[in-house]
């Protein structure tokens, strides 16, 4: 399937996991892509993993705390490509720990990453996308924002104001045929996750091959996520298919929480 040629596709994060997953996804779909991140090297190398699938693809280097730095990125999309079809904004950060010992710098710091960041990446796509009177944006929240473990409330909390963001956004670009939606993945095998398992594991007097092990076995399907698994959401959720469908926070999680 080639739902998205020559379509322009933004995605924040998209140095590893999810969102290189995503980047490469619509780059086998036809998509052009622009890879923002700060992380260059990795950047760089999902880049030329876009370009090899026979798309043109850009690596820019981005920080989503600064609104100059995205400001920055998004015109160069712009002056390069003309417009802009589809945002993901996956670039995210886990940070978590005892909440009595929760230092403000590192929830400043999550805030920017996890939430400035979101808010800044669609605030700069909405414009574009109405005036061309079609769009998607796709935000990466978690389960973390429909359920929630101890020493998370940092995460918890910015990945469910990234669900806030997306409502709001969805009801009001809604009018101008914007679609936004948020994707709550569950534990998916990446970077992060491995920093997560060995994080919390230590705080629960767990191994971090211990905790993902239980992580796997909360879900019904017994496994945790592959980052290609998320990234085939996001593809629908931007593909014509889902024209229809906004302002939803799409749980993508194995079965961890059933409602
Ligand atoms: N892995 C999981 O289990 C899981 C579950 C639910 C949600 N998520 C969310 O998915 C998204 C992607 O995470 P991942 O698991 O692929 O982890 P990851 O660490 O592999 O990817 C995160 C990416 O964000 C980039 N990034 C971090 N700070 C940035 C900044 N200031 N500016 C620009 N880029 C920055 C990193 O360089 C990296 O490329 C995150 O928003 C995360 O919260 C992950």
């Amino acid at each position: 399937m080639r739902r998205f040629e020559n379509q322009v596709v933004v995605i924040t994060g998209s140095a590893t996991g999810i969102g290189a997953a995503t980047a490469l996804r619509f780059a086998a779909e036809g998509a052009r892509v622009a890879c923002l991140d700060i992380n260059d090297a990795d950047n760089e190398a999902t880049a030329e993993a876009a370009q090899a699938a026979g798309v043109e693809a850009l690596a820019l280097h981005c920080d989503v705390r600064s609104r100059d730095s995205q400001h920055a990125a998004f015109e160069t999309v712009k002056g390069s490509w003309g417009r802009l079809d589809v945002l993901v904004a996956s670039a995210g950060i886990y940070v978590g720990g005892p909440l009595p010992e929760v230092p403000l710098d590192r929830w400043d710091d999550i805030v920017a990453v996890n939430l400035t960041g979101v808010l800044v990446s669609n605030s700069l796509a909405a414009p574009v996308m109405t005036a061309q009177g079609r769009g998607s944006i796709i935000n990466i929240a978690s389960m973390a924002a429909k359920t929630s473990w101890p020493y998370s409330a940092e995460y918890s909390g910015t990945k469910s104001g990234v669900v806030g963001i997306t409502r709001s956004a969805a009801m009001e670009l809604g009018p101008h045929g914007v679609t936004v939606n948020a994707v709550c993945a569950g534990n998916t095998l990446t970077d992060m996750v491995r920093k997560v398992a060995a994080e919390v594991g230590a705080t629960v007097g767990m191994g971090a091959q211990e905790w993902l092990d239980m992580r796997a076995n909360d879900t019904a399907l017994k496994r945790l996520a592959r980052p290609e698994e998320i990234a085939g959401v996001v593809a629908f959720l931007a593909s014509d298919d889902a024209r229809y469908l906004t302002g939803q926070a799409i749980e993508v999680d194995g079965g961890l929480v059933l409602s």
